[in-house]
Parts: C-alpha cells; structure tokens; sequence
C-alpha cells in the first residue's frame, strides 16, 4: 500500500507527524506500508507556486491512499483566488473524484464534559454524515465577481447532476445499512430547485434499500435539531456546502473539533484521510494542537481504502485507551485530567497500540 502524505499548513506538519507515528509502528510489524511526503496548500505555494502542484497530484494518484493534514494561513490570504491554499484542497477532491466524504461525530464518554452541551444531550452520541464533496455551489458554473449596472455583483451557483445525487445516495444508504438503518437527507427543497431534485433522486434511491428508514429535513432545521437533540440521527446525507456548515456543528458535540476524522471515498473507496478541523494558525508550531482526529483518519483508511477492519479497530482503540488513561490535549483538557502536547499525546497512542 502506498500513501501519499501531504502535510500541508499550519498544524498539518504536527499532526501528520503522529499519524505517521503510528503507520511506521504497523509497518515495522510487517504492513507493506510505503509513504511518501509531498506539499500541498500554502506549502504547495511556497514550493512550487501552486497549492497543488502536478508532481504532489501524480503522487496523490499514483498512491493507494492519501493522509492529508490541513491548508490555509493568513499569509496566504491576499494571494489570487487560484492560487490560495483552499484552492489545492478543492482540485484534489475533484481531480481524485472524491465525491463521498465521511464524517462520522462520536463521543467517547470521558469527553462529554469537554463538549459545550449538556452530558445528557450528547452521551452516546454516534452519528455519520455524508457530504457530497465534488459538486454543488462549490463548483457550479457560471461564478464570479462582476460588474452590473454600475455595481459589483458577486454569484455562484447552486448545481447537482442527478447522476451526482445518485451515487453519493448509493454511498449513503449502504453506510445507514450497516449502522441503524435510519438515513435523515437534508436539503433546503421549500426553496431551492436544486434541493428539490436531490430531494426526488434520494426517494428514487431508497427504493433500492427498503430496510433503511428515509427521511427528509431542512437544512434550517437540522442544525437546530443537531444542537437540540443530536441523538435522533443515524445517518445523514447532504450537499457540499450543507454537510460544510452541519459537520462543523456536530464535531462540537463531541467536545472538539480537534477530534473528528473524515474519509473522502471515490467509486472504489480509494480514499483521502483528513481531519476536519483547519490548520490552526495561531497554535501552529507550538505542539499543542490535538492530533487525534488525524491518527482516528489513518484508522479510516484502514477501515474503508484497506479494508482492514481489525487494524482501523486497533488504532481506534489505541486512540479510546488514551482518553481513559487521562491525557488530554489543551482542546478537551478539563479540570483534573492531564494536558499532554501534540507529540507526547500521539507517543501515547503508539504505546497504548503496542500493548
Ligand atoms: C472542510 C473545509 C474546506 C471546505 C475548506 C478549507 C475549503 O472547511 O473540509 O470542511 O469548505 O470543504
Ligand atoms: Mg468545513
């Protein structure tokens, strides 16, 4: 198995560093694991004024898998759109055609009074999102910014294939099969076209799996739900800029962001692993950042590229033994457990993995 590793900005190095930790630890057991470290984002930039250079995508698609750590710094702000970090990030999505991305938000029970919600809100919470990754109003044309009648004006566009509908629905009603059987779609159809076939394609999906119980909810009103009682969901399936804004509002219910991977999958599950927080910026270099939601993303891969479950429940484990041995991160630190740095808490996993 080959793995592109692609650090990026910010924390990425930090975290992607513990995540590689742990891969060495497999392979010196014996997985045929061979890395291979290339820059992307801000770092694409610096290294070949591109955020995804053409020699960082060969690598990407030549591998099996690629570990991402994240994009983005303010030094980058002021580039040309194209050019900035965000940018990089979007092309290999599209470029790798990874369409489907997991975003599964857990709560492991010694956390559940890191999360700003009440314990009894989010103890035992257990829920994945799928976000449509490649499609959308991220990449709809026509976009832009100009001038109409003497005034700026900027648009985007809102635009879903139903074939793009489709398969990301195939994805999803196999991940509810497979967990509780309930997948909630959610779209904005009372007011947008586009919402509205989504919202058909996904009721024309279902036929195929009638043991999942479908249903629908606006995008308004699921992110109340998911504040409000987050423990009615199952599966969730939803658009590119949705499951943006609802995964960034789950991972706080389970107590940081800094604790939730994702997987983003093409037709044959070749993947990219990645946490869903950003680059952080003002930790960056400090070696405090949590890199947790990174190693539980080289877990993914195992689960979902390797087909390795017993090695993704390995790691995961791990991962569950330091939450109870006490160490925590500054993110998820509280009174009375003990702040480990970013590289002391990924040490911890590579000895609880040992044992
Ligand atoms: C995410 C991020 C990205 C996105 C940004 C960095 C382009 O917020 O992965 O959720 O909007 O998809
Ligand atoms: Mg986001």
């Amino acid at each position: 198995m080959k793995i592109a590793v692609l650090p990026g900005d910010g924390i990425g190095p930090e975290i992607v560093a513990q995540a590689v930790k742990v891969l060495e630890v497999l392979r010196t057991e014996g997985a045929k694991l061979e890395m291979e470290t290339a820059p992307i984002g801000g770092a694409g930039y610096d290294a070949a004024g591109d955020p995804l250079p053409d020699t960082t995508l060969k690598l990407a698609r030549e591998a099996d898998a690629v570990l991402l750590g994240a994009v983005g710094g303010p030094q980058y702000d002021a580039l040309d759109r194209p050019l900035r970090p965000e940018r990089g990030l979007l092309r290999i999505r599209k470029e790798l055609n990874l369409f489907a991305n997991l975003r599964p938000a857990l709560l492991y029970p010694e956390l559940a009074s890191a999360s700003s919600l009440k314990p009894e809100v989010v103890s035992g919470l257990d829920l994945m999102i799928v976000r449509e990754l490649t499609g959308d109003v991220y990449f709809g044309q026509p976009r832009g910014i100009e001038v109409r009648n003497g005034e700026r004006v900027g648009f985007n566009t809102m635009l879903y294939a139903e074939s793009e509908v489709r398969r990301v629905a195939h994805v999803a009603f196999g991940i509810a099969m497979k967990r509780g059987k309930k997948l909630c779609s959610v779209d904005k159809a009372n007011v947008l076209e586009c919402s509205e076939l989504w919202k058909e394609v996904m009721i024309e999906v279902s036929k195929d799996y009638p043991d999942v119980a479908l249903s629908h909810m606006y995008v308004d009103n699921a992110a109340m739900q998911l504040i409000r009682a987050p423990k009615q969901f199952d599966t969730i399936v939803t658009g590119n800029i949705f499951g943006d804004i609802l995964s960034d509002a789950a991972s706080m219910l389970s107590g940081s962001i800094g604790m939730l991977p994702s997987a983003s999958l093409d037709e044959n599950n070749k993947g990219m692993f990645e946490p869903i927080h950003g680059s952080a910026p003002d930790i960056a270099g400090k070696n405090m950042a949590n890199p947790l939601a990174t190693i539980l993303s080289a877990a993914m891969m195992y689960r979902y590229t390797f087909a390795d479950l017993a090695t993704a429940d390995r790691i995961e484990n791990a991962v569950k033994k330091v939450i109870s041995q006490g160490l925590r991160t500054s993110d998820i630190w509280t009174e009375g457990t003990q702040k480990v740095s970013c590289s002391k808490m990924g040490d911890a996993v590579v000895k609880a993995l040992a044992s």
